[in-house]
């Protein structure tokens, strides 16, 4: 764990963020709980990562007359990697309702360690949307690179990655694949153990999810 800044990744920075993920690293948080906590803090994560997304102004009418307003300037679309990026969409989706989901479906080869792709689907107006890319655990970085080379290739102009747990290597990897997309997430951790999971992190979150 580290607060060494690094560059392209911003550490979301507070108080409510530190304690869901001190939840989310307990060892004994029940997969209800460690659902509830990724979800809300998937809302925190994107409260920043979305400080760019484009609005337009408008005229809204309350019942005592008008008011400026502001409503999205482009779709938002939230394409979380399967399977534990699905939480961060489902806590996104809260927050902001209208947005649509596209699905990544990749699983790492144990061996190699290499992303495997087995599934892509996107909503049609992707290629003009603001597209967050979710996968709670930034571990190596090889299939969130992956994911990105995909989404890039289908026209994907906006591009922002969020995760819950970063780690150091696996930032520096995805931004040197992709150094125009930022990278946000709640905790920056120092190592990754031989399977490739981050260390302390918080175990295998797709596991915690769904309690499998
Ligand atoms: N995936 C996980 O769920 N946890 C890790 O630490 C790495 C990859």
């Amino acid at each position: 764990m580290t607060d060494q800044p690094l560059h392209g990744f911003r550490l979301v920075r507070h108080p409510l963020a530190d304690l869901k993920v001190s939840a989310l690293r307990n060892k004994d948080t029940p997969p209800p709980e460690f659902r509830s906590r990724l979800q809300e803090l998937s809302q925190l994560v994107a409260y920043e990562a979305l400080r760019d997304f484009e609005t337009e102004p408008v005229t809204v009418h309350t019942p005592l007359g008008p008011a400026p307003g502001a409503r999205a300037a482009r779709p938002l679309v939230l394409v979380p990697v399967l399977r534990a990026g699905l939480a961060m969409s489902d806590g996104i989706l809260r927050m902001f309702p209208s947005a649509a989901v596209g699905h990544i479906g990749m699983f790492r080869n144990e061996q190699t360690l290499q992303p495997v792709s087995y599934y892509f689907r996107l909503p049609p107006d992707a290629a003009q949307a603001h597209v967050l890319l979710l996968d709670p655990m930034l571990a190596t970085g090889n299939s969130l690179a992956a994911a990105a080379d995909r989404l890039k290739k289908e026209g994907i102009g906006k591009l922002t990655c969020a995760c819950i747990i970063a780690s150091r290597q696996g930032v520096e990897r995805l931004r040197a694949a992709h150094p125009d997309m930022t990278i946000y997430g709640a905790a920056l951790d120092d190592a990754l153990d031989q399977r490739g999971y981050i260390t302390p992190g918080l175990g295998d979150a797709g596991d915690r999810i769904f309690g499998t």
